[in-house]
């Protein structure tokens, strides 16, 4: 540390014991020129605090459709109730809660929608991923056991490659819930990463553990002339077999199954996408799988690596959130720009660049060439 730091270092710490101190707390809530800022910081914490259970509020909304049943405008309690098969004391009570959250808004001596609760119920992703949360959130009920690893996470059964040795042999069956899920939350990832990279100056497109091939669905629309190519495990690779072919796309698309890390990856591509797939693997897996990547791509060939990145501004919560996730799902982490770069240098690949898009929270895009 210079000199700099080290005076820095001090006042930090000075600061911190002066906050941490019950007298200056309630000084500070007195002094009408800090309130405000100690309201502020009082807030911060009880929304840390409570945010669990503000979590299950929001369950409950989509749940029970509650979003759905007010698209339509505001409804009152007694037309409410019976909808939702609460009596009328339950349904105020989560109204209300709801309303406190700001997810929706009292109006019209009824509830109705507001700008979240609007945002929220147009969004069929976004409903799908809070009906999902409630997996994680049954993990995450003893956090400390999940950090000493002294629980396997329900979130792991969910998700049945993350630590199996031959995810190749999976079943149709277990991989069914999340390919399923998977496929309906990729639109929006698809558009995010499509409208910061035009893809319609390639020729021939590898989507590696590309699920049920929405993205590819969504790049073939932007490029006719694009080839499409699709590597996933035997039993997704299936089910993208169907949707391609329902999509009508199948004689422009080569599907392959297998195990990306072990197996050869098809050749050919100018351009290649890891999509939500490097932050599902610890580092000696991803090295593996991007120098298996790099194996199937000649040089000046473009690698898109695409998924939350840990740093970027716009997705600062990601390293709780997913960091925590992956944790309940036995296996992988996000990763900043940086470890990425790393990895990917270790793996053959170089002149990176992090694309600007409009939702990092979303997905951040990484471009890289193959040297
Ligand atoms: C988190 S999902 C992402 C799917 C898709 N890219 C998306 O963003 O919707 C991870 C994908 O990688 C596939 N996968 C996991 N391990 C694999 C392996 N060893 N070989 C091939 N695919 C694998 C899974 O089947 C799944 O489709």
């Amino acid at each position: 540390m210079n000199f700099f730091d080290q005076w820095l270092e001090r006042l930090r710490s000075r600061r911190d014991r002066l906050v941490a101190d019950p007298r200056f707390q309630r000084w500070a809530l007195k002094n009408p020129f800090t309130r405000p800022l100690a309201r502020r910081g009082a807030r911060a914490g009880l929304d840390l605090a409570a945010g669990f259970v503000y979590s299950q509020v929001l369950v409950a909304c989509v749940q029970l459709k509650l979003l759905d049943a007010l698209r339509d405008g505001p409804l009152g309690v007694d037309a409410l109730a019976p909808r939702l098969a609460l009596s009328e004391a339950a349904t105020r009570r989560l109204l209300e809660a709801a309303a406190s959250l700001n997810l929706i808004e009292r109006r019209g001596g009824g509830y109705g929608l507001g700008l979240l609760g609007a945002a929220f119920a147009g969004n069929r992703a976004a409903l799908m991923i809070v009906e999902h949360q409630p997996l994680l959130y049954a993990d995450l009920t003893d956090p400390v056991a999940l950090l000493r690893q002294e629980k396997r996470g329900r979130l792991a059964d969910y998700w049945p490659y993350s630590d199996g040795d031959t995810p190749e042999t999976l079943s149709a069956q277990q991989v069914a819930p999340y390919s399923a899920f998977m496929a309906a939350t990729q639109p929006m990832v698809a558009q995010e990463a499509l409208d910061a990279f035009d893809i319609s100056r390639h020729r021939r497109v590898l989507d590696i553990g590309g699920g049920e091939g929405v993205f590819l669905t969504a790049a073939a629309a932007r490029a006719p002339h694009l080839q499409l190519a699709l590597f996933d495990l035997p039993a997704v690779a299936a089910r993208a077999k169907v949707r391609l072919e329902e999509a009508g796309l199948l004689a422009r698309t080569e599907i392959h199954g297998g195990d990306f890390l072990n197996d050869a990856l098809p050749e050919g591509a100018d351009v290649a996408t890891l999509i939500r797939i490097v932050h599902d693997h610890d580092d000696a897996s991803a090295l593996k799988l991007l120098r298996n990547v790099r194996k199937a791509l000649a040089p000046g060939a473009t690698l898109l690596i695409i998924e939350g990145m840990s740093g970027v501004k716009g997705a600062e919560p990601l390293d709780a959130y997913y960091g925590f996730y992956t944790l309940a799902m036995g296996r992988g982490e996000p990763r900043r720009v940086e470890e990425i770069e790393a990895l990917l240098r270790e793996s053959g690949f170089g002149k990176f660049r992090l694309l600007r898009n409009a939702l990092p929270m979303l997905a951040s895009i990484l471009v890289a060439e193959a040297v």
